[in-house]
């Protein structure tokens, strides 16, 4: 008797599985209020949130910044914005639901005073909206904000309600200030109060390599230097620098990507399991892999920035012909490295990472190449076909996973071709994926910190980046080395020919 195995997956009726718990009352005060991640991410994944009913019922939103403007004109906006930005349809009832406790508060935290009146409205909505003194306070807005703002709230903590504040990322700008934000912080908040976000921890498919690898029993005995020839993480982007000269003339590919996202996936990739799912078990695990990870070798690092070229048909500046960039910048809008992990797991196994802005595509992958087998019987007659299996994780887009087997051709003898053994998301599930910021605003609300980065974990981050960077100084770059549009620098192909490997697509 045969038994068949189920391959679609039936999802209940319900949008979310069961079992959600639902935050406490509480008020969620964003600073930045006026800027483009409120628009684009922060207030459309809030509408996502209400829309599924899994925010509090006793809830309110404060948007502050330093702009004039009203709750009214405000809650206006913010209505486009989740009409252009957000992933479900416009509906009248979730919408009034969730403005009826939007305002806006247009003021400025550095002048005296400045708080008085986002303190007052916290106050009156505790009584009208029933928020319970519970405060989530998100902090939107540079790294040179966030001493005034985090100063101001600590000073103003009541004893009744939770505080917790959410920290945009970058958090510092090497270790050394980093280290410093953080120390100013705890004067006012605890560590289980603060949650360094890193929006990539919030994606789906993210959080799935974490089932994946600890879940499925087949992959774990095979996950490491014994029968993994190496791993390539590609985060490419085909979008520029997109008005935002002043931060990345500043930050660079290095610090914008390759410190968080980047490091991120390297970590969940390369971890031991965790005992449990509880945040510090998880986030212990992370920090030994970014720890372990040795400065890189200077002859395996290569950056580049973009020329002019062409994007989807559309010729595009170089970077150095970007709005407020300085016309002879060296920030990088490309790296690739090489490292190694020096650990028991993963010693000799290469890691090869690679970022971009203007690339020919979009896509962020982790790739699996395994070994070749050891002793094909039919090496002579399979040709070509016989390639060593690879295992893709589709970070973005066409979410899913992939492997790479060698299949015998149908037909008269023994001839190999790879094919591919396919999950994609979207045929598996039949449901959108949700933002990251819906879960990351949601676990905040509950107090949950796994997928928010521990400050032992930030420094690990930075003292890498510190090190690559220290190679860099004083050193010219040829820039522009690669055309917007390209598949990056020549000298990235040619630090893999070296190893005798090539990117994988
Ligand atoms: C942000 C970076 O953190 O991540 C941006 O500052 C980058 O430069 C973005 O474009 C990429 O995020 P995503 O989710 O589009 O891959």
């Amino acid at each position: 008797m045969s038994a068949k195995i189920e391959t679609r997956v039936e999802l209940p009726l319900s949008p979310e599985p069961s079992g959600k718990r639902k935050p406490d009352p509480c008020a969620l005060v964003i600073f930045g209020a006026s800027g483009d991640l409120t628009h684009r991410k922060l207030i459309p994944a809030l509408y996502a949130l209400e829309y599924r009913g899994l925010l509090p019922e006793n809830f309110a939103v404060i948007g502050v910044a330093r702009s004039e403007n009203s709750t009214e004109s405000w809650r206006k906006q913010m209505r486009a914005a989740v009409t252009e930005f957000g992933r479900d349809e416009m509906r009248e009832d979730v919408w009034k639901r969730l403005a009826a406790g939007m305002h806006y508060v247009s003021t400025d935290f550095s002048s005296a005073g400045g708080e008085t009146e986002v303190m007052k409205l916290l106050e009156q909505l505790d009584k009208e909206r029933g928020t319970a003194g519970n405060r989530v306070y998100y902090l939107a807005v540079p790294p040179s904000a966030i001493r005034t703002v985090v100063d101001k709230l600590g000073e103003r903590r009541r004893p009744e309600g939770w505080m917790r504040l959410i920290v945009e990322k970058p958090f510092g700008h090497d270790l050394a200030s980093a280290k410093a934000l953080n120390d100013d912080i705890v004067t006012h908040f605890a560590e289980n109060e603060i949650f360094r976000i890193d929006h990539y921890l919030g994606k789906e498919t993210v959080q799935n390599v974490l089932a994946f690898r600890f879940a499925n029993g087949i992959f774990e005995p095979i996950w490491n230097r014994r029968y993994v020839d190496s791993v390539q993480i590609t985060v490419a982007e085909s979008i520029g620098i997109e008005n935002r000269a002043g931060f990345y003339e500043q930050a660079g590919a290095i610090r914008d990507v390759v410190q968080n996202h980047m490091l991120q996936l390297l970590a969940l990739t390369a971890m031991e399991p965790p005992a449990d799912f509880e945040a510090d078990a998880v986030r212990n695990e992370k920090i030994k892999v970014v720890r372990s990870i040795a400065p890189p070798d200077p002859a395996y690092i290569v950056r580049g920035q973009y020329g002019p070229g062409k994007i989807g048909g559309e010729k595009v500046p170089g970077y150095r012909e970007e709005p407020g960039v300085a016309p002879d910048s060296n920030t990088e809008t490309y790296v690739a490295l090489k490292v190694f992990l020096d650990n028991w797991r993963w010693a000799g196994t290469p890691f090869y990472l690679r970022t971009g802005k203007h690339l020919s595509s979009r896509a962020t992958t982790i790739v699996i190449l395994f070994r070749p087998a050891p002793h094909p019987p039919f090496l002579e007659i399979a040709g070509e076909g016989l390639r060593p299996n690879v295992l893709v994780i589709h970070v973005q887009p066409d979410e899913g996973i992939s492997i790479r087997i060698g299949a015998k051709v149908p037909g008269q003898g023994m001839t190999i071709q790879p094919v591919q053994l396919d999950f994609q998301y979207d045929r598996a599930f039949h449901v959108q994926l949700p933002e990251a910021y819906e879960k990351l605003i949601l676990d905040a609300m509950l107090g949950d910190a796994t997928l928010f980065t521990r400050i032992d974990e930030v420094e690990a981050q930075w003292s890498f980046v510190d090190s690559v960077v220290s190679q860099w100084e004083g050193a010219k770059p040829d820039f522009p080395n690669y055309a917007a549009g390209s598949s990056g620098p020549k000298s990235a192909d040619a630090m893999m020919a070296r190893d005798d490997r090539l990117w994988c697509q």
